[in-house]
């Protein structure tokens, strides 16, 4: 049973005045908040002296409340640790069945408007799949995180109750995470800015966000990858934008094919060191004409650099934001690969112009990034367990890497085209003369579980899935990929 502690004091309405003897008043208060449900088994209640003076009356009416109420079951009295709703009520649910909790009292009448925007991404798939088995995509390998370290500077950041740490930060983030980020960024990822240009978000995804908020007005056209990065897409549905799907080959997205689409894109979402999700990395020469293009048409380049610390072969590739001499990229990259997702940080480098309008944004959507973690990520960075961290990561990683793709190789044989192996936590397998959603759902049967690459598409979808391996032990994925090839042997040809 789940624990539930709170000593919180419940609304109870008291009246003075009214003929229903107070104790009478608190006893039925209680009572019906546990059959609504408001109140749940295990939770403590406040002590009667607590209670009193809140309520603002003398003790007794309180004392013969909780007597009555521990006569009839409805509170267990524990000795340490007070007086608690009952664990031998029913935990799930009302008592009486009025209502299920959560659920309104009766179905909704009258006009119940909501925006139009509320109801652009209705019918997506909006929920971030969760996964199990081998293949998850977006995991990474959590058991070989240093948590000793991470607690021992977790804590010592948790100690510290000064007023400072305690206020409103900056809105762009903390000045001394923001200056050594900006160092890495240089050196790892050859990206030129200053701290002043950095802001720190609640991962990648806000970034998107409050780009799309600050570059974009609803009707403006951007171009996506195709295929491309599915959260990303809802953002821009979600700001209004116009999406336009630009193919994507093995130089990266062509870009004279987004010209001749739609030449006044307002901006352009790319993955450029590692396509998501075929995983290619952009050319020379597209990315110069892609910069060409935006400095030609005002548009804005926004740079997703999302998992490229992890590069297995070929030369370390720097960001597009390194060849900008027009300031017309946005670059954003996450924390969640090279540390852990739940940490939900990232940093966006923004083009000095544009600073004062992200801060604005940034006000409005939460006013900043919150102080602790943003304190720990800084002394994980300069006692230079971040370096060792993805140092080690990446061996591990590569070896998971090369152990999926011999296995795809010994039991798909020529058939699947293996994409984007040479960085990342994920590689895509390209299946012709399947239908992947199908095998998706067979294989979910055998608890396995896959991306299906035509999730990536707007239009004329390949066939194939997205693997994840940064959570997959190298024993795991034999087997996995053996799950896999039986799911596809049933599909028809
Ligand atoms: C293409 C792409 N961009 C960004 C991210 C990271 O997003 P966030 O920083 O919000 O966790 C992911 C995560 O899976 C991704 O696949």
């Amino acid at each position: 049973m789940k624990k539930v502690p709170s000593g919180i004091v419940p609304v109870i309405a008291i009246d003075r005045y009214a003929a229903k003897p107070l104790h009478r008043q608190i006893y039925e208060a209680f009572r019906e908040g546990i059959v609504e449900g408001c109140l749940r088994t295990g939770q403590r209640v406040p002590s009667t002296r607590l209670l009193a003076a809140e309520l603002g009356v003398s003790r007794i009416p309180a004392l013969e409340a909780y007597a009555q109420l521990l006569a009839e079951g409805y509170f267990e009295s524990r000795v340490g640790a007070g007086t608690i709703v009952s664990r031998q009520l029913p935990d799930q649910g009302p008592l009486f069945n009025r209502r299920q909790r959560g659920r309104p009292l009766s179905a909704p009448v009258g006009r119940r408007m909501a925006s139009k925007r509320s109801s652009v991404l209705t019918g997506e798939k909006v929920m971030r799949p969760r996964g199990w088995g081998a293949f998850e995509l977006g995991q990474v390998a959590i058991d070989h995180f240093p948590h000793q370290i991470w607690n021992t500077l977790t804590a010592r950041h948790c100690r510290d109750d000064s007023a400072r740490s305690l206020d409103y930060g900056n809105p762009l983030g903390h000045r001394d995470l923001r200056e050594a980020i900006a160092t890495y960024l240089g050196a790892a990822r050859g990206v030129q800015c200053e701290a002043d240009q950095i802001m720190i978000v609640n991962g990648s995804q806000q970034a998107l966000e409050i780009a799309a908020r600050v570059l974009l007005d609803p009707g403006d056209s951007v171009w996506m990858e195709e295929p491309g990065y599915r959260f990303a897409r809802h953002v821009f549905k979600f700001a209004g934008s116009k999406i336009v799907p630009v193919s994507v080959d093995e130089e990266g997205l062509v870009v004279s094919r987004g010209i001749k689409r739609c030449r006044n894109a307002r901006a352009a979402l790319v993955t450029p060191s590692h396509q998501f999700p075929l995983g290619v990395t952009m050319s020379a020469a597209r990315r110069l004409e892609l910069l060409e293009w935006a400095e030609r048409t005002g548009a804005w380049i926004i740079e997703d650099d999302y998992d490229s610390e992890f590069r297995y072969s070929g030369t370390p590739i720097a960001s597009l934001q390194g060849l900008d001499r027009y300031s017309r990229v946005v670059y954003l990259g996450t924390l969640s690969k090279v540390l852990f997702p739940a940490l939900r940080l990232g940093y966006v480098v923004i083009p000095p112009d544009l600073i004062q309008k992200f801060v604005a944004a940034r006000l409005v959507l939460d006013i900043g990034p919150a102080s602790l973690c943003q304190g720990v990520v800084l002394d994980f960075l300069r006692e230079e367990h971040f370096s060792r961290h993805i140092r080690r990561m990446r061996s591990l990683y590569g070896e998971r890497c090369r152990t999926l793709i011999d296995c795809i190789r010994d039991e798909l044989g020529s058939g699947a085209t293996i994409t984007g192996a040479q960085a990342g936590l994920h590689i895509s397998v390209i299946l012709n003369g399947i239908r992947d959603v199908e095998v998706v759902e067979r294989a979910a049967r055998q608890r396995l579980w896959l991306v299906p690459l035509s999730s990536s598409y707007i239009a004329e979808p390949r066939q194939g899935f997205i693997l994840g391996f940064g959570s997959a032990d190298v024993g795991a994925i034999p087997k996995a990929v053996q799950r896999l090839r039986n799911s596809l042997s049933a599909a028809p040809q």
